[in-house]
């Protein structure tokens, strides 16, 4: 057995080159998918209070801002809508003319390659803010399910090239497989957010989409935070249900989640970097109290080193331009 002084695992922490050589977890702008929010009307490009670098873009500001991301070499978006009108059962969600409807054919003209992945869920579209139809104050699982295949059809008709329910319902995924498959897109694959935390870090998202819960929390259909074995169970129901690939959100407080699941699937595994992850970075940051770039390396590193394959993220554009001057 080699021990000190022999042993001198310095060694190899000497210099730069040295260290990229051993370098163990590597993440790259091909590892991310970025987040926008889309909105209806003309001419707005509206920055986000609590998430400095992120705006609301009408569906005719969009070209410029897909033209940018294909650039950097970001492979892929995933689209949240932000529609005028909102009701009971969602109507403008699978509305063959609703914003996200209009945005992905927007940017698929602007940008053929970039890949489009849509946000399946109701809760930007219900008057109550929840991720379903709500009946005697409960979101009722089955009545809502037919809503969301709806929703999952009219993005892959607009042309999306992937749906990913967000909703937490039971049994979405098989639902939307079914429908999915019944209009012959056998080929579109569904990403699962499967292992969903009702979190306080989405604080910043429900105000940037307007999706906030008008009564109650989302706790009746989001997981609870102390468990990791039932995260386990949420990733088995999807991929029995046909899920193509699956997720674990938020990323930086479950990585004990996303390493399990990587060590008990083999599908491959997206992690959600959600908007109060980004917003704390951002404010230290602009206070001087932490150096942004090293902090978002470290955070995306350390989200790929628990196991993700894919790490969706609001710091992909920032991410990609730090790449481009070599990180
Ligand atoms: C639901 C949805 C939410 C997020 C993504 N999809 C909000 C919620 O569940 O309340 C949060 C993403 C983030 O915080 O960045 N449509």
């Amino acid at each position: 057995m080699v021990v000190f002084p022999q042993l001198r695992l310095r060694r190899l922490r000497r210099t730069e080159t040295i260290r990229k050589l051993i370098q163990e977890t590597r993440v790259e702008v091909r590892d991310l998918v970025y987040p926008l929010f889309v909105e209806e009307g003309r001419g707005i490009k509206q920055g986000i209070p609590s998430m400095p670098g992120i705006f609301r873009f009408s569906p005719d500001q969009l070209s410029a801002e897909v033209e940018e991301i294909a650039r950097l070499k970001i492979p892929g978006v995933i689209l949240f809508g932000i529609p005028k009108h909102k009701d009971e059962v969602a109507s403008m969600a699978y509305h063959p003319e609703g914003i996200v409807q209009q945005a992905i054919q927007t940017i698929k003209k602007a940008v053929p390659e970039l890949l489009v992945v849509t946000d399946v869920c109701l809760c930007e579209y219900t008057s109550h803010g929840h991720c379903g139809v709500v009946l005697n104050g409960d979101v009722d699982n089955d009545q809502t399910l037919p809503l969301l295949a709806k929703t999952a059809i009219s993005h892959v008709e607009a042309g999306a090239d992937m749906v990913a329910p967000s909703d937490m319902m039971d049994g979405r995924v098989k639902i939307i497989r079914e429908t999915l498959d019944k209009a012959s897109y056998h080929d579109i694959p569904i990403l699962a957010y499967s292992a969903k935390y009702a979190s306080a870090f989405y604080g910043p998202f429900r105000e940037a989409a307007e999706s906030a819960p008008q009564f109650g929390d989302r706790r009746s259909y989001q997981m609870d935070p102390p468990n990791v074995r039932e995260a386990l169970r949420e990733v088995e129901e999807d991929i029995n249900e046909g899920a193509d690939m699956v997720m674990v959100k938020p990323a930086l407080p479950y990585l004990d989640v996303i390493s399990r699941v990587r060590a008990t699937f083999n599908h491959p595994l997206a992690a959600y970097n959600v908007s109060g992850e980004y917003s704390m970075v951002k404010a230290a940051a602009q206070q001087g109290w932490l150096d942004e770039k090293r902090t978002v390396i470290e955070i995306l590193m350390a989200i790929k080193r628990a196991g993700a394959d894919i790490i969706i993220t609001y710091h992909a554009k920032d991410f990609a331009r730090w790449s481009e001057s070599n990180v």
